[in-house]
């Protein structure tokens, strides 16, 4: 018999597509954890719709009824994810900062998806931001959650190139679909307890590292190439 599949409550503030990334992943009874509810701080939420057409418990903690008071906000999320029995929560784009006692309760059984390489460009308009510093490489990192903002244990990591004559949107659409790639795949080695911290890095058992090097551009000098 395979083991229980952990129960994860999926936490959003809007689009919810790493969200339906998640639950596409989780409706392969093999994978090792369940979409048990989907939480939005935002009625508005467009994920919502797309989790309860697939029959997936979704609720409601409007942050806005809760303004000044964090606590109260996180003690009626606290009782949405007993009431659902979530083990796990999956940060997917919930823009709220979650307090220091909310980020303990859930140490090492929280994780985010941020559209950057972590450490660099935490907080918001990351791809206008790399665009800007005239990075090479972008990407996208799922960390386990502490309480810094987009700071804590990385447990993977995707890079893109930014090509010639990227935009903001260009750029992210080029990071989203790897979040989509590497957010299922993260939360399903979190599942299965492959996760560990030591001294406050991230260990994986049984992941295939990558191989080969990225870079961009291509480190072979043009005037070298046959034309
Ligand atoms: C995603 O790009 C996610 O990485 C980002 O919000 C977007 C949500 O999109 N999260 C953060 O910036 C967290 N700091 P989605 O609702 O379509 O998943």
């Amino acid at each position: 018999m395979s083991p229980a599949r952990r129960r994860v409550a999926v936490l959003i503030s809007g689009r919810g597509s790493n969200m339906a990334a998640l639950l596409a992943a989780a409706s392969d009874p093999a994978y090792p954890a369940e979409i048990a509810l989907v939480l939005s701080n935002r009625a508005d939420a467009a994920g919502l719709a797309h989790a309860a057409a697939r029959g997936v418990p979704t609720a409601v903690v409007e942050s806005r009824a809760f303004r000044g008071d964090r606590p109260g906000f996180e003690a009626a999320m606290e009782a949405e994810l007993a009431r659902h029995g979530a083990e796990i929560i999956a940060l997917a784009g919930f823009m709220r900062v979650l307090t220091e006692g909310f980020v303990s309760r859930w140490e090492g059984r929280m994780i985010n998806v941020h559209p950057s390489l972590l450490p660099a460009f935490p907080g918001l308009d990351t791809h206008a931001r790399a665009l800007a510093a005239g990075v090479r490489l972008h990407g996208c990192t799922v960390h386990l959650v502490n309480a810094g903002v987009d700071e804590g244990p990385i447990l993977a990591q995707a890079a893109v190139p930014v090509l010639p004559g990227d935009t903001e949107a260009s750029l992210a659409a080029r990071v989203l679909a790897q979040e989509h790639r590497l957010y299922p795949a993260a939360l399903a080695w979190l599942a299965a307890g492959r996760v560990s911290v030591q001294d406050g890095c991230a260990r994986l058992r049984d992941c295939a590292p990558a191989e080969g090097v990225l870079a961009n551009p291509l480190p072979i000098p043009s005037g070298l190439s046959k034309g």
